[in-house]
């Protein structure tokens, strides 16, 4: 049966992009039934909604047509998803706090599925402690998010708060219908890392040579994306900072993506503090040490000399941080003596736990879709049977809760 999706879309600049993902959602075969805020119709028409979805769109809380055909109780439970895009900062703001003031707000409080929001605002009111604490509520409670992104926006300023794209929408909303039954129902007991905020590095960085070439490596980012998904699933707040990947961006995790070693500890630091890091990036350990403006030419004298100067130490970084989170984990990848590099590794870098695995080209564990793990501490080495990707990353969430609860970290 084909799945059913009830989407708010709030009052925004970024509102347009509703309709393309409307348009995406029903090239999937999904039927979606539209409900336009008072703010959201000054940026959207009822009109292109309705072309658009096939269907009636709801707007006022007190229709007496609208009620007679269907109630606001049964259209908000009439759906397996419910999706805001936009999320605005006032949606978020009642939402957490329980108004059912509007047809918005009321149907939010009233369904028993999932919520996905979307949020897009400007990035001071994203960043705002009042948004940042309606957020944490509301992840508690079980709703779901995509992005925002980061970017240049609408009023001229750069940073997160940008909506994330229709396809980046789609993916989230695919995962969510998935039905990850880690990820808690409105009303559900809080998972084991509930009011925890994870740090996740993810995929490789690209290490520019010239503006059209770049180092970089076999990462895909799967393992990293997982462990941010299943972080996400066991009710952390979780910050997943990626390197160039194709594979999306996971449902209820703030994504920034960046794409040289610089930039990812820029970005790990400025989400600190933490309760947890986890570094799943392959980070690449030299970069070019000259900045070439332009394209580098054939030429009489030979090929270039790519002078290689050292990138900063992300994990090892975090591991001597003032503000050092309680548990930090990094991953160690080797193609002989795993074990050893790993335990030495944990000693160099002062972290609490290393990943081991073998990245091998006959594992297939770079890009694949499974993995065999060492889990290397102080105390010993743990080696786990090979397991899909997401497999290890529900394990090694399990017990990184079940590590902070014990250690008090
Ligand atoms: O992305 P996939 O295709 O799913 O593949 C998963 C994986 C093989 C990339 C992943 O499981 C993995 O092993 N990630 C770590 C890759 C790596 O860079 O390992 P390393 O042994 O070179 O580095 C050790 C640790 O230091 C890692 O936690 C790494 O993130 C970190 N590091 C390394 C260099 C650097 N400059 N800064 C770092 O933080």
């Amino acid at each position: 049966m084909s799945k059913r999706i009830l989407l708010i879309v709030g009052g925004g600049i970024a509102a347009y992009k509703s309709l393309d993902l409307v348009r995406r959602l029903r090239e999937r075969g999904m039927s979606v039934r539209a409900v336009l805020t008072k703010a959201g119709a000054e940026f959207v028409t009822p009109l292109s909604l309705a072309g658009l979805t096939g269907q009636e769109v709801h707007q006022e809380l007190f229709s007496l047509t609208a009620e007679a055909r269907m109630g606001h109780i049964e259209l908000s439970r009439d759906a397996d998803l419910v999706v805001i895009a936009p999320a605005t900062a006032d949606l978020l703001a009642k939402a957490a706090q329980g108004h059912a003031d509007d047809l918005a707000s009321t149907l939010l409080l009233a369904t028993d599925k999932r919520i996905l929001a979307a949020p897009s605002m400007n990035l001071r009111m994203w960043l705002h402690p009042a948004t940042q604490r309606n957020v944490a509520t509301l992840r508690g409670d079980g709703m779901l998010f995509v992005g925002p992104g980061d970017g240049a926006m609408a009023c001229g300023e750069f940073g997160p708060g940008r909506l994330s794209e229709p396809l980046e929408i789609v993916a989230a909303i695919e995962a969510a219908l998935a039905g990850d039954t880690t990820i808690p129902l409105p009303g559900a007991q809080p998972g084991p890392l509930a009011g925890r905020r994870v740090i996740v590095t993810s995929g490789p960085t690209h290490e520019p040579i010239d503006p059209v070439r770049y180092i970089a490596n076999r990462s895909s980012g799967k393992q990293g994306h997982a462990i941010a998904q299943a972080a996400a699933g066991a009710g952390a707040e979780v910050v997943l900072v990626s390197g160039p990947v194709t594979v999306p961006d996971p449902a209820g995790v703030r994504c920034v993506h960046v794409e040289t070693a610089r930039q990812m500890l820029e970005a790990v630091e400025a989400a600190l503090p933490a309760d947890i890091y986890v570094g799943a990036a392959a980070v690449a350990d030299w970069r070019v040490g000259a900045a070439v403006v332009e394209k580098l030419k054939k030429g009489p004298s030979g090929p270039p000399t790519l002078g290689l100067v050292e990138n900063p130490d992300i994990l090892a970084t975090v591991a001597s941080h003032a503000k050092r989170p309680g548990l930090v984990v990094g991953f160690a990848a080797e193609t002989e003596k795993v074990i050893d590099h790993a335990q030495a590794k944990l000693a160099r870098k002062k972290c609490d736990l290393i990943v081991a695995n073998d990245v091998s080209p006959a594992t297939g564990v770079m890009g694949g879709d499974a993995n065999t793990v060492h889990l290397v501490t102080g105390a010993g080495v743990e080696t786990w049977p090979t397991l899909s990707k997401q497999d290890v990353a529900k394990r090694l969430v399990e017990r990184l809760a079940t590590l902070v609860k014990e250690t008090g970290a």
